[in-house]
């Protein structure tokens, strides 16, 4: 008999058919995979199954293809960079449940790897219909969950399939747990959250809940326009949540009353497009151009932002300062990124384009946790139960 570590368990797999949830919602161009980060953080648990001598059956979403097929959006490419990764051939399979799924998996040896077609391809996936999850569940014998970075969505394929299989966390499952638990419950101080991207709404409930631990609330992105707009700045023709007012404002009340330093943009970067080659200008946020856009946090900002993340403990950072896929608004997002390397504390680092900066600013080595959730690791963070890892084995 051989056992792997899962869960707090010796789990015996050996022969038996496991379905492994993994997050490989991964950002592809032109069909090709821009960023491999979240395969590669899976492949500790898919290689621990094969050594077990199980038969790996890995399910994943891809993008938001709304319940239809959407062919961009299947899994191939995925299957591509595997195989690449692992040294084996992953098989991959047009559907992830019926007659084919059920036989491929009776075909297979121990240590084989099959991948499955893009779950969300369903509509029943994302209502966590209890029939299509039975469905997911037949051929197998344990479930493993490994996709942290969906844990916060309670689907069939995350939370559904536990009620018909033994259900453990993979080691990236178990991994960020460990780093958020401690980011949670004993974060050494001062305590500074760096908080940025496109919208104030994806993110209100975790702003004002981190305002009880932090002590530092550095807001940039195009988030902080709503604020500026809340503070009464006009801000041309930036991105900005108009209806957000009043939670902005809330926000901003409640960091004075518990007497947290919250902080915005005191200068910015604006331009008329977010193209690389156009003009661009640094100014107060009480002189932008009716024609412009806030499209970086500026200079002085960047330079205050990293004053105070270099006297912290601890660090969480999600979203970036600004358009950092173009280059001339990117670096407000790298300075930062390299403040953040330079803690000598507790640093974690959480979703898709925030992990893509500290990798472009080539400091990833220097993070103490990447963390491949994003709206998972900020659930985590509001001290949320994450519906993914409630249903797990030895996680309570
Ligand atoms: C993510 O990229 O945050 C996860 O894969 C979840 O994707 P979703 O926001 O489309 O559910």
């Amino acid at each position: 008999m051989r056992t792997v570590p899962m869960g707090g368990e010796a789990v015996d797999v050996s022969g038996k058919a496991c379905l492994c949830r993994v997050d490989f919602n991964v950002p592809i161009k032109d069909g090709v995979i821009v960023d491999d980060t979240r395969i590669r953080a899976s492949l500790p648990t898919i290689r621990c199954l094969m050594e077990g001598g199980a038969k790996v059956v890995l399910i994943s979403h891809l993008g938001r293809p709304k319940g239809k097929v959407v062919e961009s959006l299947r899994m191939d490419p995925v299957a591509g960079r595997l195989s690449e990764l692992l040294g084996v051939h992953v098989k991959k399979l047009d559907d992830c449940i019926g007659e084919e799924v059920e036989e491929a998996v009776r075909s297979m040896k121990p240590k084989d790897v099959l991948l499955l077609e893009n779950v969300r391809f369903y509509p029943e996936e994302e209502l966590n219909d209890r029939e299509f999850a039975k469905k997911l569940a037949a051929p197998f014998d344990i479930f493993v969950n490994d996709a942290f970075g969906t844990a916060h969505r309670a689907h069939a394929s995350t939370v559904g399939v536990a009620q018909f299989l033994p259900a453990y966390p993979g080691c990236l499952m178990k991994r960020e747990l460990e780093a958020l638990e401690k980011l949670l419950r004993s974060p050494e101080h001062p305590y500074v959250a760096v908080i940025g991207g496109a919208k104030v709404s994806d993110k209100l409930g975790v702003l004002e809940n981190l305002l009880d631990k932090v002590d530092s609330l550095l807001i940039g992105g195009g988030m902080a326009n709503t604020f500026l707009m809340a503070q009464g700045y006009d801000l041309g023709k930036s991105l900005c949540e108009n209806d957000k007012k009043e939670d902005a404002l809330r926000v901003m009340k409640k960091a004075q009353e518990l007497d947290k330093q919250l902080l915005l943009p005191v200068d910015v970067v604006v331009a008329e497009r977010p193209e690389p080659g156009v003009p661009v200008k640094v100014v107060r946020p009480d002189e932008i151009p009716e024609h412009m856009m806030v499209l970086d946090i500026g200079p002085e900002t960047r330079r205050e932002f990293s004053r105070v993340i270099l006297q912290a403990r601890t660090v969480f950072w999600n979203g970036p300062m600004g358009v950092f896929e173009v280059e001339q608004f990117s670096g407000g997002t790298l300075e930062i990124a390299a403040a953040i390397a330079q803690v000598e504390g507790f640093t974690v680092v959480g979703g898709g384009d925030s992990l893509a900066a500290v990798e472009m600013a080539g400091c990833a080595d220097k993070i103490s946790h990447l963390s491949t959730g994003g709206g998972a690791s900020l659930e985590f963070l509001e001290g949320k139960e994450l519906p993914g890892v409630k249903c797990l084995r030895g996680t309570r």
